[in-house]
């Protein structure tokens, strides 16, 4: 797919490219794999934005780790977060005593994470870091700390490469920012709230 493919026409801008992309992520799977030297981590790919970036990544890690995998929804509409987060699907295996990678797509409010943290370290892990490929920090309402970022994004709306807006764009091989025209379109249509209005 190149940039004069159909998706790539309802983007504003293209940020990160597939190759900017790649860059970062080979990085990052060096930097874990010297982190967990001598261990076995656990790898949780919160689903669906993060599939994208953890299967990329874990290509990038040398070490003897597992995967699992967790889906979440929150609660109430688009635009008003009520801070509870719904668990859609748990992990298949125990934690207890592991040391844990939670990866994601973008960390946003922080109130997703969060949740899933204190759950997770509920459960015993011995250990449980954050890993996300986006990091929106100007919208922060949750305490979190993020241990690895790949890159740090302004206050829009962007999707591509397992971002979405409605369901859709996630197969877009680069993130971008989502045009306004796609959104108010969206809205017209079928009622739907644009992000973050
Ligand atoms: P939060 O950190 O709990 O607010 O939620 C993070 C989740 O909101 C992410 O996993 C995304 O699914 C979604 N999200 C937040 N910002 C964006 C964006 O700019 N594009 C697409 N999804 C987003
Ligand atoms: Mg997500």
């Amino acid at each position: 797919m190149n940039h004069d493919a159909l998706l790539f026409q309802d983007l504003e801008s293209v940020l990160y490219t597939r190759e900017q992309l790649q860059t970062s992520i080979a990085e990052m799977g060096k930097r874990i794999t010297r982190d967990y030297q001598g261990k076995s981590p656990v790898m949780v790919c919160i689903l669906k934005g993060a599939s994208l970036f953890f299967c990329d990544l874990i290509r990038e890690i040398d070490l003897p780790l597992e995967i699992d995998f967790m889906a979440t929804s929150s609660y109430g509409s688009s635009t008003i977060s009520s801070g509870e987060v719904k668990l859609i699907k748990d992990l298949d295996r125990s934690i207890h005593g592991r040391d844990v990678l939670l990866v994601e797509d973008i960390v946003d409010t922080g109130m997703t994470l969060n949740y899933l943290k204190k759950i997770l370290m509920g459960r015993g892990a011995a250990s449980l870091r954050i890993v996300t490929l986006l990091d929106k920090p100007s919208r922060r309402v949750a305490p979190l700390t993020v241990d690895y970022i790949c890159f740090e994004v302004p206050d829009a709306f962007v999707v591509g490469y397992g971002l979405d807006f409605d369901e859709k764009y996630r197969n877009l091989p680069e993130v971008g920012i989502l045009s306004p025209r796609v959104y108010a379109a969206a809205e017209k249509e079928k009622g739907a709230e644009a992000p973050h209005s």
